[in-house]
């Protein structure tokens, strides 16, 4: 057996160790809660049967959150965080509903709070299957614990665990697109209202009183509430102790109260301005191909602040004529334009940026060369010129985001030079940018399709005039009056 086989055997049985471990402590603090009494010990053969079934579920989860995590969405969350997220939601969601199935009601189980923790910080399909695994370890715990033989309270936390599931999908889909705290709200309600009737239809099984029905219909309800308020009060921790970029926390990011933002905006404003613009434009084209509209606003927010560590070498800063590079060398000046990609790089990474983000910064010119000095130097030595003396780094855009941000900073730098006379023009040069940058191989590793690039072209052509819109000159207004 080679040597990487040995250590992925060896990591797997580790994990398993943890897995069970971690399935005796939820059944151990599960039974506690459902007993309402500290004292479960005695019940040792019970724990272990408990146990044993309730890591087989563990495990089974495990082996669907290995097949998911090497999909691309994933990727960019590394394997001991999805395996840490993901279990201590299904863990928190089983003694939470453990709690409240034996306080309040098997019907009030808000098990929608792992479809949507988990949802919302790994991927909504992750997010259901969570809670089908949290959902059968109540199944299983609860009526084993005390209330096997009781068939009317076994039929209530079964029927109770699938409503508290059913939920969790549909608020699941609720969140599959973009999602405010608003709407998590707003559609938790409409989900507990009706979700109300279906919990009247599961207890007319094996229940006749109007009052125990209405109960449970209220229960129900409550239980969705419970979950959302859970959420609520969680899902910050969880972003900050897993370091893992929702929308929530990306809309707090592009924020002008920013730290680097504001340093960008005291320190290089032509540059902010800059930046700003080709947001806007990334946001669009990233709600074109459908994307994530906020992560592409903020690379584009992003994506020029190593300039702020010299900001006159960059034209868009430089103010009263005064042009540094007018006293430097060529090859100087280009190694002061290009650090900018790798300065911007290394600021991210301090600032515990997105990776996406920090791509953006370091990916967004590729290799390409820097036109106006290569242009420049090869016009004074008659070609004779070592191009990639000339070039950035790199590297070519890995991301769907670092190629929206370098095709729309291309795209916002050249037509803030020069405005595109009509909108023929404006779609020729576009997709000059576009087949440009193919032919030099920089969109290669991105993901983007041509369909999307298409899309990205057409998004563009609508953005562009619209941010360069005439307004009425007021000095020859007053003049006219
Ligand atoms: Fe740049
Ligand atoms: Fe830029």
């Amino acid at each position: 057996m080679s040597q990487e086989k040995k250590q992925a055997a060896l990591r797997t049985t580790a994990i398993m160790c943890i897995l069970f471990l971690v399935a005796a402590l939820t059944v151990i603090l599960g039974m506690m809660l459902t007993l309402n009494n500290w004292n479960v010990f005695a019940h040792y053969d019970r724990i272990l049967a408990l146990t044993v079934a309730v890591f087989v579920l563990f495990a089974v989860f495990y082996v669907y959150l290995n097949y998911s995590s090497n999909s691309r969405s994933l990727e960019s969350m590394s394997k001991t965080k999805l395996l840490a997220v993901a279990y201590t939601a299904i863990v928190f969601g089983i003694l939470i509903s453990c709690a409240a199935g034996s306080y309040l009601n098997w019907y009030a189980l808000p098990l929608a709070f792992v479809s949507l923790l988990v949802g919302i910080l790994i991927r909504v399909r992750v997010g259901v299957m969570a809670t089908i695994i949290a959902g059968m370890s109540v199944m299983i715990i609860s009526p084993a614990t005390e209330l096997i033989g009781d068939a009317p309270a076994v039929m209530s936390v079964v029927l109770g665990c699938f409503t508290g599931k059913l939920s969790g999908f549909v608020m699941a889909f609720l969140i599959r697109k973009r999602y405010s705290r608003f709407k998590l709200t707003w559609g938790a309600l409409i989900v507990s209202l009706a979700m109300m009737p279906f919990s009247v239809l599961m207890s007319i099984l094996y229940i006749s009183d109007p009052e125990l029905l209405l109960n449970n219909a209220i229960a129900t309800a409550i239980g969705n509430m419970l979950a959302v308020a859970l959420i609520t009060a969680s899902l910050p921790l969880y972003e900050r102790i897993f370091n893992v970029w929702t929308d929530f926390r990306l809309q707090e990011l592009i924020t002008l109260r920013q730290p680097l933002l504001k340093k960008l905006n005291e320190e290089a404003p032509g540059t902010f301005s800059h930046s700003m613009a080709v947001a806007n434009l990334a946001e669009n084209c990233a709600v074109a191909i459908g994307i994530n509209p906020y992560m592409a606003r903020a690379c584009g927010y992003f994506h020029d602040i190593g300039k702020s560590k010299n900001p006159q070498f960059f034209i868009e800063n430089q103010k009263d004529g005064y042009n540094p590079h007018d006293e430097l060398i060529p090859e100087v000046s280009v190694s002061m334009i290009t650090r900018h990609t790798t300065a911007g790089y290394e600021m991210l990474k301090a600032a515990h940026m997105p990776e996406e983000i920090c791509k953006a910064a370091i990916e967004h010119h590729g290799d390409s060369p820097v036109s106006y000095f290569y242009m420049k130097v090869k016009s004074i030595t008659e070609g004779d010129v070592d191009d990639k003396e000339f070039c950035y780094e790199g590297p070519c855009p890995t991301t769907k985001y670092s190629a929206i941000i370098m095709i729309c900073d291309i795209c916002e730098a050249m037509f803030r030079a020069k405005p595109p006379e009509d909108m023929q023009s404006l779609e020729k040069a576009v997709d000059g940018v576009i087949k440009s940058r193919l032919n030099e191989g920089q969109l290669d590793d991105c993901g983007l399709t041509m369909h999307d690039l298409k899309l990205i072209k057409q998004t563009i052509c609508r953005a562009i005039p619209a941010s360069m819109h005439k307004r009425i000159d007021y000095d020859k207004a007053k003049e006219r009056r």
